[in-house]
């Protein structure tokens, strides 16, 4: 009897713990006012709490056993590479000009991370399916109040989680055994679809697609980005490839020459069927067209290994709320992300004992920002 209602009482604890959360920020008290379809609550707010300190357990436990506390998501980086971001915003209507979308042929200096999605992945090799990721970080964009504007974007075009309850589900079911996992597809087909068909083969950083998947704001309008090869790919993935075979592709082409994409928006001009609180919606590319605002180009360029770059690589923060007002995340997805990046970023450099920074130029490793390429320690 006694055992009984200790585990009840057990029970009872866990499910107020899930309940009421543990504050940890005001930061999502910061957040702009819901707009162009957005929808935010209190309990969205508790559950960017819960899929928060879900997320510090795992980074803490991962930690435990490869010694350098890694991003929670994504955390295998192929590696990180200099760029420009030239604009050319003369197909856009006057409305969506804005953001770093406002200056025509303006270049920004730009740093790109090619990474793996995995959680567990860090060590895992590139042949196995995964979601693929491309930051992109412009610096220097004196309106955006981290003083960069970065467009995260993976392989995939539409996102798994509609929102926080599908998301809260997902991880219930991955981390809760086959037969939960089972029941989350059963009950989430359409999330379960997107999920599967996010993880890919690719045969090169440089030569995938990639999406912002999630919405934004453009101006007046909600958007989804993408960023295409200049060129149509054609290399295929090797017969026998190395564990870090994308790695390598990365090196060997940028030691050979530049890589070019084209940067597209796509203004969501159908509102009603296009929904900002669920990214698992097709936008119809005929109703709502994607526009090319900028040509993303990484020159032919070296050191991509060395220890300095690796490092620094480990030590950036990419985050889509770096960003300009006008440009800034859409929907539940994406207000959750910024109590989450913050403080998984905050957490890994304190437990990795390095700084949070920004970069500012080609040439992080001297100067102010030197402290972005030391070694993460113990
Ligand atoms: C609620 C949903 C999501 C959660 C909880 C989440 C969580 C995270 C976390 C904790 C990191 C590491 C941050 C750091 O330590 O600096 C990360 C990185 C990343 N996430 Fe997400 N994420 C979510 C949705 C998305 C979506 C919709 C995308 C679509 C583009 C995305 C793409 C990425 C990429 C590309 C990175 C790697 C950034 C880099 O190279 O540093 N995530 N995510």
């Amino acid at each position: 009897m006694k055992k009984l209602l200790l585990m009840m009482l057990a029970l009872t604890l866990a499910a107020c713990q899930e309940n009421s959360p543990q504050r940890s920020t005001a930061n999502l008290m910061e957040l702009p006012a819901p707009e162009l379809g957005e929808s935010w609550t209190t309990k969205n707010e508790d559950q960017a709490e819960n899929i928060l300190n879900h997320t510090r357990d795992m980074v803490n436990e991962r930690a435990a056993t490869s010694g350098v506390m890694n991003r929670d998501a994504h955390p295998k980086a192929h590696g990180c590479v200099r760029a420009t971001f030239t604009i050319d915003n003369k197909n856009l209507p006057a409305a969506q000009r804005v953001g770093v979308f406002g200056d025509d042929q303006k270049t920004f200096d730009a740093w790109v991370r090619y990474s793996n999605g995995d959680p567990d992945g860090a060590k895992k090799p590139d042949a196995e399916k995964d979601v693929r990721g491309m930051a992109v970080k412009l610096m220097n964009v004196a309106e955006a109040a981290s003083g960069s504007q970065d467009f995260l974007m993976i392989t995939a075009k539409e996102f798994f989680s509609k929102d926080g309850d599908d998301y809260l589900a997902l991880f219930k079911g991955l981390t809760g055994g086959s037969v939960r996992l089972a029941l989350y597809a059963l009950t989430h087909p359409l999330s379960a679809k997107r999920l599967l068909g996010a993880r890919v083969k690719i045969a090169n950083p440089v030569t995938a697609n990639y999406f912002s998947s999630v919405p934004y704001k453009l101006g007046n309008r909600s958007m989804r980005f993408k960023a295409e090869p200049c060129v149509a790919p054609t290399d295929k993935v090797p017969a026998s490839p190395s564990a870090r075979y994308l790695q390598e592709g990365l090196v060997k082409t940028l030691a050979a020459g530049s890589a070019c994409y084209n940067f597209f928006v796509q203004p969501n001009l159908d509102p009603e069927h296009n929904p900002v609180e669920d990214p698992r919606v097709i936008w119809d590319e005929k109703k709502s067209p994607y526009i090319k605002v900028a040509t993303l180009t990484i020159p032919q360029q070296g050191g991509i290994t060395s220890v300095e770059q690796t490092n620094f690589c480990e030590n950036l923060s990419m985050d889509p709320w770096h960003s300009h007002a006008q440009t800034r995340p859409l929907g539940q997805i994406n207000r959750m992300r910024s109590l989450i990046y913050k403080e998984i970023s905050r957490m890994r450099h304190d437990g990795n004992r390095t700084t949070v920074l920004e970069p500012v130029n080609h040439t992080p490793c001297v100067g102010p920002t030197a402290a972005l390429c030391e070694t993460p320690k113990k």
